[in-house]
């Protein structure tokens, strides 16, 4: 059974603000998608990321000198049209194979986490996750509504890993009832399988907005330093 990564990098980054979306944003001397790409590429025998781009992004450049073989594609309109659409284009992948999936705006990605996710896998999947530390709270108009409590209570965070094929059913189906998917898990919860929680660092963050830029520039200093 191969190993394969999907790398969505398609969406627009309204959130961000700039003229070109977060995943072409400069961080160190290569791009926040260079930084993701490399990370996830670092799992062992790898063979090959697919990277869902728009058409008109700059990826060419943002993609150069990787050691990984990648593949990019047109993402679709949404990202769970994109993933989709990258498990397509793996060259030669089966139903067996395993699929990372892994956002383009998380550029800080640890070795460690990924040999941890790795070793977690199994039919259900597994993800990256942290469990929350701050209080919750549900508002309107900026007023306190109620306080949810977080017992029990995780963050997502990607690589998320799946089998190929249960990862191709769960975004068919949830594309067909129009579900509403932000992570891959939701797609295959929604199968009624549940992936193992991998507890993750917290410094697995997902640029954003603009001064994560800084943050993120910080962090991967960092896991240079400890080599990981
Ligand atoms: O907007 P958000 O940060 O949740 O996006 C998560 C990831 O999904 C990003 O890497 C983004 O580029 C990707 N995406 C995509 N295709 C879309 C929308 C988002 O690949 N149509």
């Amino acid at each position: 059974m191969a190993l394969w990564a999907v790398v969505p990098a398609a969406g627009s980054g309204a959130r961000f603000g700039a003229e070109h979306p977060k995943q072409y944003q400069r961080l160190g001397d290569r791009t926040v998608l260079w930084h993701a790409v490399q990370r996830v590429a670092c799992a062992p025998g790898l063979a090959g990321v697919a990277v869902g781009v728009a058409a008109d992004s700059p990826y060419q450049d943002a993609l150069s000198g990787l050691s990984a073989a990648i593949y990019p594609y047109e993402g679709g309109a949404q990202r769970v049209a994109t993933v989709l659409r990258g498990l397509a284009v793996l060259p030669g992948a089966a139903e067996g194979d395993w699929v990372l999936v892994h956002d383009a705006a998380r550029p800080c990605l640890a070795r460690t986490d990924l040999d941890r996710l790795l070793a977690a896998g199994g039919p259900d999947g597994a993800l990256l996750a942290a469990p929350v530390a701050d209080t919750l709270k549900r508002g309107c108009d900026d007023r306190c509504l109620e306080t949810i409590a977080r017992a029990g209570l995780w963050r997502a965070f990607t690589p998320q890993l799946f089998m190929l094929g249960t990862l191709r059913t769960a975004l068919e189906q949830a594309i067909a009832v129009g579900a509403d998917v932000t992570d891959e898990s939701s797609a295959v919860e929604r199968l009624g399988l549940r992936p193992w929680l991998v507890a993750g660092r917290n410094d697995n963050i997902k640029i954003t907005y603009p001064e994560d830029l800084e943050l993120a520039a910080v962090v991967l200093r960092r896991l240079e330093r400890e080599g990981v």
